[in-house]
């Protein structure tokens, strides 16, 4: 084969005192990797962090706000020389959360710098396991998906804001920009032998999607058509994404796995 694969090294995992990301930390912890627990909520990544100790093979936590252009040299700080075998990032915002201009800057302009940073740390045989969502693929305008194919390594999303003034815009555009990013990035990832992937979750029992679920009756309209016809776990998001950065997963890269109980393909996208 001629290249090293995925084995337990340094993971690191954004959104880590939430939902998807306490689990990725949990499975992660369990199969032996170190980590490095990032998120915006201080407490709650410290109360995550204790029980994995005993089995991690280290745990670090980094407090801050992935949007904060500060935040990459935080980030870079933190892991000094060390390489990086895999980057789990499911911090985001969903539409209630914040305006059009901060769940870009959260979704995709922050997601950029983190990509930038962790890219040259990429271990050989490694893998960057990025959060899309289901709703990326509701988008259906050829003049997004021309901003979006003109996007650049590094640029931002400012090219994409005349497309959303509402944050009900701007979630799906943000999470079809991760989609394209994968797929531009995975060249220069595969030249390092690394691989990039992204992630569509579907409906998904976190206080993201309760938080949805209590503002507006489309989340149970979705669920009526979702072939498996429940939400999915936390639990089933990290469980792909562990896969992922697994051996198992060694010629997967550059795509988005939809793993939504086949609500997508319920709804002809
Ligand atoms: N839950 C769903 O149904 C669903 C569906 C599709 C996509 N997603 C995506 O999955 C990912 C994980 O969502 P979740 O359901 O676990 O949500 P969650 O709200 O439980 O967790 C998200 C975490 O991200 C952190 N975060 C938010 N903004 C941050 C910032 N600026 N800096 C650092 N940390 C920040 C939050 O503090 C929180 O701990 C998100 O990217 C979301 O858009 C979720």
């Amino acid at each position: 084969m001629g290249e090293q694969q995925s084995k337990p090294g340094l993971a690191v995992v954004t959104g880590a005192a939430g939902g998807m990301g306490s689990a990725v930390a949990s499975q992660l912890s369990a199969e032996g990797w170190s980590l490095l627990l990032c998120d915006l909520d201080q407490k709650r990544l410290e109360e995550n962090a204790r029980p994995l100790r005993n089995k991690a093979a280290q745990v670090e936590i980094l407090a801050g706000d992935i949007a904060d252009c500060a935040f990459p040299s935080q980030l870079a700080a933190a892991l000094g020389n060390r390489q990086i075998a895999a980057l789990i990032h499911t911090a985001g915002l969903s539409p209630t959360m914040g305006d059009a201009a901060r769940i870009f800057a959260v979704n995709y302009d922050a997601t950029v710098r983190l990509v930038e940073v962790v890219y040259p740390r990429m271990a050989e045989g490694g893998c960057a396991v990025l959060i899309s969502s289901s709703s990326a693929y509701m988008i259906n305008s050829p003049e997004i998906d021309a901003a979006l194919n003109a996007l650049q390594t590094g640029e931002d999303s400012s090219s994409l804001m005349k497309f959303a003034t509402k944050p009900e815009m701007a979630y799906p555009i943000s999470k079809r920009a991760v989609i394209r990013l994968v797929a531009r990035e995975a060249t220069a990832f595969g030249k390092k032998h690394a691989r990039i992937v992204s992630i569509a979750p579907g409906l998904i029992d976190t206080k993201m999607s309760r938080a949805e679920q209590a503002a507006s009756s489309q989340m149970d309209a979705m669920l009526e058509r979702t072939p498996l016809g429940r939400l999915g776990h936390a639990d089933e998001i990290a469980s792909v994404a562990v896969f992922l950065c697994s051996r198992a997963a060694s010629y997967v890269t550059g795509c988005d796995i939809k793993v939504d109980g086949g609500m997508l393909a319920a709804l002809g996208r």
